[in-house]
C-alpha cells in the first residue's frame, strides 16, 4: 500500500460524513481533513468566490504528502472539479458522479443541494449522461448546511423538522421513488429527512 495521504475537504463538518465511508472502505489509509468552519456556508456563493475558495483549501492540504484529494463537497465538486483537477498533482475526486451512479437506476429522482449546486446544473448533466430518459427535480435547502452546523439535526428538533417539512414538500407531491442527498451535510439529517 502506498503510505501516502489521502486529503480530504468541506466546508465544514458535512465532509466527515465522506470520511466515515472512507474509512469503512479502507480502513488502513491515513487522511487528513480539512474543514473551512470560519467561512461555511459555500453553498450561496458565487462561483468564483468558491474558486477562489477552493483554491486555497487545495494549497492548505498541498503542503501534506497526498496520494489523492477527495472534495467532499457538492457544491465545490459541482462548480469547480475540472479546474482542481487541472492544478492538481494529485489525483482529484469529486462526490457528484458517484452519488449520481447511486440513483441512475431508478425511475424519478429527486435531488436536494445547495442553492450553487443546484444553480451549477451539475447533478442534473450527470443523470443525463447515465441515462437521458430519468425525470430529475433538483431543489435548493439553503438552511439545512448552517442547521447542521449548529447541531440543529435530530430528530424531534422542532426547527429542522419545520424546515426540512417545508423544504421537501414539493418532493413528497412529485411523488420522487429516490432522494440523492447531493450535499455532504445531509446525510446527518438522514432520519429527520
Ligand atoms: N457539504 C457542503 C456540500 O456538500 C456544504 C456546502 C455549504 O457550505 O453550503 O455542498
Amino acid at each position: 500500500m502506498n503510505p501516502r495521504s489521502i486529503g480530504v475537504f468541506d466546508s465544514g463538518l458535512g465532509g466527515l460524513t465522506a470520511v466515515r465511508q472512507l474509512r469503512r472502505l479502507m480502513p488502513s489509509e491515513n487522511i487528513i481533513y480539512f474543514g473551512d468552519t470560519a467561512r461555511v456556508p459555500y453553498g450561496n456563493r458565487s462561483r468564483e468566490t468558491l474558486l477562489q475558495y477552493a483554491r486555497q483549501d487545495m494549497r492548505f492540504l498541498s503542503g501534506f504528502d497526498l496520494k489523492a484529494v477527495v472534495i467532499a463537497c457538492g457544491t465545490i465538486s459541482a462548480n469547480c472539479l475540472e479546474e482542481l483537477r487541472r492544478e492538481s498533482a494529485a489525483p482529484v475526486t469529486g462526490v457528484v458522479e458517484p452519488a449520481v451512479e447511486r440513483a441512475a437506476a431508478s425511475g424519478k429522482v429527486g435531488l436536494i443541494a445547495t442553492r450553487a449546486s443546484v444553480g451549477s446544473g451539475a447533478y442534473e448533466r450527470a443523470f443525463r449522461r447515465l441515462d437521458p430518459a430519468l425525470e430529475v427535480r433538483a431543489l435548493a435547502c439553503p438552511l439545512f448546511v448552517p442547521l447542521v452546523e449548529e447541531g440543529r439535526c435530530r430528530p424531534g428538533d422542532v426547527v429542522i423538522e419545520t424546515v426540512a417539512r417545508e423544504y421537501l414538500a414539493p418532493l413528497r407531491e412529485a411523488g420522487v421513488d429516490t432522494l440523492v442527498l447531493g450535499c455532504t451535510h445531509y446525510p446527518l439529517l438522514q432520519e429527520v429527512i
